[in-house]
């Protein structure tokens, strides 16, 4: 077995809410006396909680470990600490080899300095010599595709550039760990799948890599096993399918259904604006679906062009990010105001998983002119079992489908002695 290279104890770390926001300006103790005189004797109350809590982990040489959990969950605090960014409040934590760690954006490198500089810099820190990264220079300057601008000073970079660089840097220098933290939720698809296939690649060479990542197929491609961080803790820990599948059960009754009250955060633009997509199951009991479970599939949005030829278009995705099927409400002109197009699923169609859905308004049946991804979530899980299969069945659907099954001839066949069961 592999050996442990990060092992930690009890990891905690607790902050002071609102500690970023208190000023020590004289001007705002002043203007908050002459709000509230009585204020100033008051003590701030002390609002400490915990980022992170507990924490106790074990990851051996060569394993990819993904974290997921909802926004504030302290994956990025998690990561800091290993990386020995921030100091953990309680426990502890041992890292045995060369760290290269990619977190926020506006980490690692000097604004000042350019391209260049900060990549030798970066081999520097992780302990390398000038022959071994000028070896790897070309590579870098390669996959980040920065050839150009690889002596322009990095604080004119865009954010896109910066974290090509950045995480070009950190997966090419040969870090014995590699922390990297939602990556993939900047630059663009095309950088984002090579980024995947680079920690593929870091992953086979046998490194540890511990990632963040709100993508659940590229964590189930990548990950050997996934921690779910919730409120600080621990909430599940190992297989990545089975805790990626919990992940989302747990979360997905909060994304049955997205709506904008309010029409300045709604999507949108100045001729339609998006109030609500809703996944309403057909059922008796509640929200569990089942792979029974017929399901309607509610959108509604405000049309400020009278009479525009509109329909909505949706992208039915399973986690292995499958389109499973793409539709089209009827095309229409439609008046000034709230419309609403809903979609009938029938049950016994879609297979147990879990699903998200992508939609775009269409103009003139071929004109996008909303664009939203992850609208809604669902996880169709197992009805009662039928027959002696107990395993998940395969396919990117489950339809029920007509079959008739009947003994037509048995002429003058010969007769075998074996009892009709299977061996
Ligand atoms: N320096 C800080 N001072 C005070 N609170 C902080 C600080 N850094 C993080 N926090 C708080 O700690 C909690 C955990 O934050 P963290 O950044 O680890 O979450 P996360 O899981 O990475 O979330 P996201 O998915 O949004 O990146 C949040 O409530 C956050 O507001
Ligand atoms: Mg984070």
């Amino acid at each position: 077995m592999s050996t442990v290279v990060i092992h930690s104890e009890g990891l905690g770390k607790s902050y002071h809410r609102g500690a970023l926001q208190q000023s020590t300006l004289l001007r705002d103790h002043l203007s908050r006396m002459l709000k509230s005189p009585l204020s100033v004797f008051r003590r701030p109350k002390d609002e400490t909680f915990w980022a992170l809590e507990d924490v106790s982990l074990e990851v051996r040489e060569g394993e990819v470990l993904g974290l997921i959990g909802r926004n504030g969950a302290g994956k990025t605090t998690l990561l800091k600490i290993l990386s020995r960014i921030t100091k953990p409040t309680t426990g502890w934590a041992e890292i045995h080899g060369r760290v290269g760690s990619l977190l926020e954006v506006g980490t690692g490198f000097h604004p000042e300095l350019t391209g260049r500089e900060n990549t030798f810099l970066s081999g520097a820190i992780l302990g390398m010599g000038k022959s071994e990264i000028d070896r790897k220079f070309d590579e870098i300057v390669a996959f980040a595709e920065l050839e150009q601008f690889i002596d322009t000073p990095v604080k004119h970079y865009s954010s896109g550039m910066y974290v090509r660089l950045a995480f070009a840097v950190a997966a090419h220098l040969e870090p014995e760990i590699l922390f990297v933290d939602e990556v993939l939720a900047v630059g663009d698809a095309a950088f984002q799948k090579k980024c995947l296939g680079k920690m593929g690649s870091v992953s086979r060479q046998g490194r540890t890599i511990v990632f963040v990542s709100h993508n659940m197929t590229a964590l189930q491609r990548l990950c050997t096993r996934v921690v779910w961080l919730n409120g600080g803790k621990v909430t599940d820990a190992g297989d990545p399918r089975k805790v990626i599948d919990h992940y989302l059960q747990r979360n997905a009754v909060a994304n049955l259904e997205s709506v904008w009250e309010d029409n300045l955060t709604a999507p949108g633009n100045e001729r339609v604006r998006l109030r609500s997509v809703r996944v309403i199951p057909q059922t008796d009991f509640g929200e569990l679906i089942t792979v029974h479970t017929p399901l309607r599939i509610e959108f509604t949005y405000f049309n400020y062009v009278p009479e525009m030829m509109l329909n909505v278009s949706m992208f039915l995705n399973n986690l292995e990010e499958v389109c499973v099927f793409n539709v089209a409400s009827d095309f229409a002109p439609r008046p000034a105001g709230l419309i609403r197009h809903t979609l009938e699923i029938p049950g016994d169609f879609l297979n147990a998983g879990s699903y998200y859905v992508n939609m775009l308004i269409v103009k003139d049946a071929s004109t996008g002119i909303l664009f939203r991804d992850n609208v809604v979530a669902f996880e169709v899980v197992e009805g009662e079992v039928v027959g002696n299969w107990y395993g998940r069945v395969p396919g990117a659907v489950r339809p029920k489908l007509n079959w008739r099954s009947e003994a037509i001839d048995a002429g003058d066949l010969e007769v075998s002695t074996a009892r009709g069961q299977s061996t």
